[in-house]
């Protein structure tokens, strides 16, 4: 990208502190090196960057690029018929007892090439993209073989050298148990779940290490086994819990200085404190809560006064979040959740970044770092959340692009 100095537009820089959003009115930011070089107040611009190209921005909002830190976008097949059924009555557990589920979409994963794969991924990914996401975690977990699920995170990692946009891994073979380890938990556990670990992480193919911790999944014992196994390989960890029951799974990734647990309906009020001390991230998922008709909501208030740093994302997936737009979420936050607009971009740009292990990177403008940001045809930071459908998004500015 171009050295420039961008003037007439409002920065929301999502830096913690006084301000709402980090906002910086009638701003002027200067690009150098594809890093922020400069930013404030029009009026207190050096002289010596004045010999820059100039653009005018005409008064648009500015953020960081947005961060999609949950997904399960690599996966074959749809689950609309389940749609369906859950609309008849039948629930998600139910479906997932019956054979239904998440092990449905392992059998349409494995039978789907690499390439089918890839091809139905980018459309979920151009989605995001044209909404101003950056960055995208994504979970393996539907193929529940070694190479199954290696084959998932190679397939996500090459979304990378397709799209502008960075991709992190995470390697979730304990999302659900196969058929072919009916009443063999552990021998799963073992043979493939750490198995497969070792051999993703001696590829360099794992960014974290992830669970679903739910009784008709994986116990928080089980999972202490993978969370010892990640460990011992340097691997950070994260887990599914307390979605649909409290499994104690939070106190679990708490104790194991877990990067975040995601989803947390049923977190207890009493383990708030508990689970606060361990900067982890609280990575709630709206679209689950929507597309599944929970009615219990996640401990919000608690967390907020136990000052927990809150994300969201989408969670994109076939069963419980076939969603792939990360400002919907945004407003599902806030109305669903009582978050406010401000905790909801914060919950797609800072602490988004935390919950990837990438703040030193992404999730808020300042000067000296490297430039990712979301120049937006919006006034306020506020409308991000506020407006339902429309693409919102005038361009980004990164160093992966020309313009
Ligand atoms: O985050 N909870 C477990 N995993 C996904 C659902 C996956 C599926 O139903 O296919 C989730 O909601
Ligand atoms: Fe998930």
């Amino acid at each position: 990208m171009q050295d420039s100095v961008y003037t007439n537009c409002s920065v929301a820089t999502m830096v913690q502190g006084d301000k709402p959003y980090g906002l910086v009115s009638d701003a002027t930011f200067v690009v150098q090196n594809s890093q922020i070089a400069w930013l404030g107040r029009a009026s207190d611009l050096p002289a010596h960057f004045s010999a820059l190209k100039t653009e005018d921005l005409a008064g648009r909002l500015v953020t960081p690029s947005l961060i999609d830190c949950h997904t399960h976008l690599v996966f074959g097949g749809t689950r609309a018929n389940e749609f369906e059924a859950r609309l008849t009555g039948v629930s998600y557990q139910e479906i997932a007892k019956r054979g239904g589920g998440i092990v449905s979409t392992v059998k349409a994963t494995r039978c789907a090439s690499d390439e089918t794969l890839l091809t139905q991924a980018l459309k979920r990914v151009d989605s995001l993209i044209r909404q101003g996401v950056a960055v995208i975690e994504v979970k393996s977990g539907y193929g529940l073989t070694i190479e199954d699920e290696l084959r998932m995170l190679r397939v996500a990692r090459r979304i990378a050298e397709m799209r502008p946009i960075k991709v992190t891994t995470t390697w979730l073979a304990a999302h659900a148990l196969p058929a072919e380890y009916k009443e063999r938990v552990d021998d799963y556990i073992e043979e493939v779940v750490i198995a497969g670990m070792k051999l993703g992480a001696a590829e360099g193919l794992i960014d974290a290490v992830d669970g679903f911790c739910e009784e008709f999944a994986f116990s928080a014992t089980q999972m202490e086994v993978v969370f010892k196994a990640a460990k011992a390989l340097g691997l950070p960890i994260k887990l599914h819990a307390e979605q649909l029951s409290d499994q104690k799974g939070a106190l679990l990734c708490a104790r194991y200085n877990g990067l975040s647990a995601d989803h947390l309906e049923y977190l207890a009020d009493t383990d708030v404190a508990e689970f606060s001390g361990s900067g982890a991230v609280a990575v709630l998922l709206p679209g689950a809560f929507y597309t599944l008709k929970e009615t219990q909501l996640p401990p919000i208030q608690n967390l907020r006064e136990h000052k927990v740093d809150i994300a969201i994302a989408t969670d994109c997936n076939p069963g419980s979040s076939p969603i792939s737009s990360i400002l919907t979420i945004m407003n599902m936050a806030c109305i669903e959740f009582s978050m406010t607009p401000e905790e909801a971009l914060a919950g797609v740009t800072r602490n988004a970044a935390k919950a990837l292990n990438l703040s030193d990177q992404y999730g808020v403008i300042k000067q000296g770092r490297q430039c990712d940001l979301v120049v937006w045809d919006l006034e306020h930071p506020a409308e991000l959340s506020y407006w339902v459908g429309g693409s919102p998004m005038f361009k980004r500015l990164a160093k992966e692009q020309t313009s």
